[in-house]
């Protein structure tokens, strides 16, 4: 019994990890075809915050999903200092809520 326990837990974990793993390769194909990556890396910074120090700043955040997914599309500043992030109204509603999720899930 023990042992089918651990297996199943095991299963549990490694899939979750996959899981994770699979969302942060969407995550970059999205952010290259939206040309984010000109500013944005995950976790290295060029103009504006890391994708990392995003999903940290909001953590445990419930607003945070709508929140981001607006400023995606509408950019703005003042939440990381004076650099300004342009509108980028050529990610549609669909795509800044789900790269808004995939960002909230990076640890
Ligand atoms: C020209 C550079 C530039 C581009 C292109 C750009 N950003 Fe930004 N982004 C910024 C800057 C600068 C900030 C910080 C703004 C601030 O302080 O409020 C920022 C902030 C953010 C934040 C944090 C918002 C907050 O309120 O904390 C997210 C999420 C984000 N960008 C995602 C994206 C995504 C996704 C794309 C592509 C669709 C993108 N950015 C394209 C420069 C850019």
């Amino acid at each position: 019994m023990q042992g089918i326990r651990v297996v199943c837990l095991l299963i549990i974990l490694t899939s979750s990890t996959k899981f994770a793993l699979a969302d942060t390769e969407a995550l970059k194909i999205l952010l290259l075809r939206n040309n984010c990556t000109a500013c944005h890396m995950i976790d290295k910074r060029k103009y504006g915050p890391t994708l990392k120090e995003v999903a940290a700043k909001y953590a445990g955040d419930e607003a945070a999903l709508d929140k981001l997914a607006a400023k995606i599309r509408a950019g703005g500043t003042g939440d990381w200092g004076e650099d300004m992030m342009p509108p980028q109204p050529q990610v549609s509603k669909a795509d800044a809520l789900t790269i808004a999720r995939y960002i909230l899930a990076l640890e």
